[in-house]
């Protein structure tokens, strides 16, 4: 496993340009090595403001969107045109402002149950990964706080599964299910980025990357990419106790 790179920028809006260029450059490093580039998003606040940086001409330019495939690392089980839904988010403000072709975004269907939804994404990852060795090329993740990346939440079954690309959660807290991928199949990608920012993270930022490997309290422990590389771009807040 290669070490992790850290990179923590002063502020907010370093951070946020950081993240934008990381995602122009990786996507455009795929592109010239294999014709093409995978991406499974994140959800949630923190994305929100680089997805707009990346929804800019001057990002949007630096891209053939023709070559490029979006998925999803998580979803909340509602649909698609859901205030919650992550799928929602990020084709609002970036997606529908980019000329990627409609057929190369996957969203993580909303079926009759959250198995069902969890089971189809998974028969859509193995179809498209079909010929195509099984591994994301960039997965984006974020970090909450208590510890959970994608819907990999602590103490849950997802976090021990070891052989399906996606699986189910109920958050009890959240009286929410959620569908994600796996550490398993996160872990087989090529780039896998955690971008974290905010005070309010630092205690369980330092707790994921120098506390004990406890992974069912901190499921973010579980993402170690078996040849992939992983990245985390913090800011100076979230950093702060490093
Ligand atoms: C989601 C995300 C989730 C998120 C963390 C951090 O569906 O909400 O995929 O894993 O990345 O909860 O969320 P914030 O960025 O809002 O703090």
């Amino acid at each position: 496993m290669l070490k992790p790179i850290t990179h923590i920028y002063p502020d907010l809006s370093h951070f946020h340009t950081a993240c934008a260029d990381f995602f122009i450059k990786r996507v455009q490093i795929a592109i010239a090595a294999q014709g093409y580039c995978s991406v499974a998003l994140c959800g949630g606040n923190t994305p929100k403001p680089i997805y707009q940086l990346l929804a800019q001409p001057e990002y949007a330019s630096q891209i053939r969107w023709d070559k490029v495939f979006i998925f999803w690392g998580d979803e909340r089980w509602v649909p698609h045109d859901h205030i919650d839904s992550n799928y929602r988010m990020a084709c609002e403000l970036w997606l529908n402002q980019v000329p990627i072709p409609p057929d190369h975004i996957y969203p993580i269907p909303y079926e009759q149950t959250a198995e069902a939804s969890a089971a189809s994404y998974g028969l859509t990852l193995r179809t498209f990964f079909n010929n195509r060795s099984p591994r994301l090329d960039l997965v984006l993740l974020g970090l909450g706080e208590d510890g959970h990346t994608a819907s990999l939440f602590p103490h849950t079954s997802a976090l021990h599964e070891k052989n399906a690309w996606t699986s189910t959660v109920f958050v009890p807290k959240l009286n929410s299910n959620r569908t994600t991928l796996t550490a398993t199949f996160i872990n087989q990608s090529v780039h896998v980025t955690f971008w974290v920012e905010g005070q309010k993270k630092a205690a369980t930022l330092k707790q994921v990357l120098e506390g004990p490997y406890s992974p069912d309290m901190l499921p973010a422990q579980l993402i170690c990419p078996q040849s992939g590389q992983l990245w985390w771009l913090l800011d100076g807040a979230v950093a702060q106790n490093l």
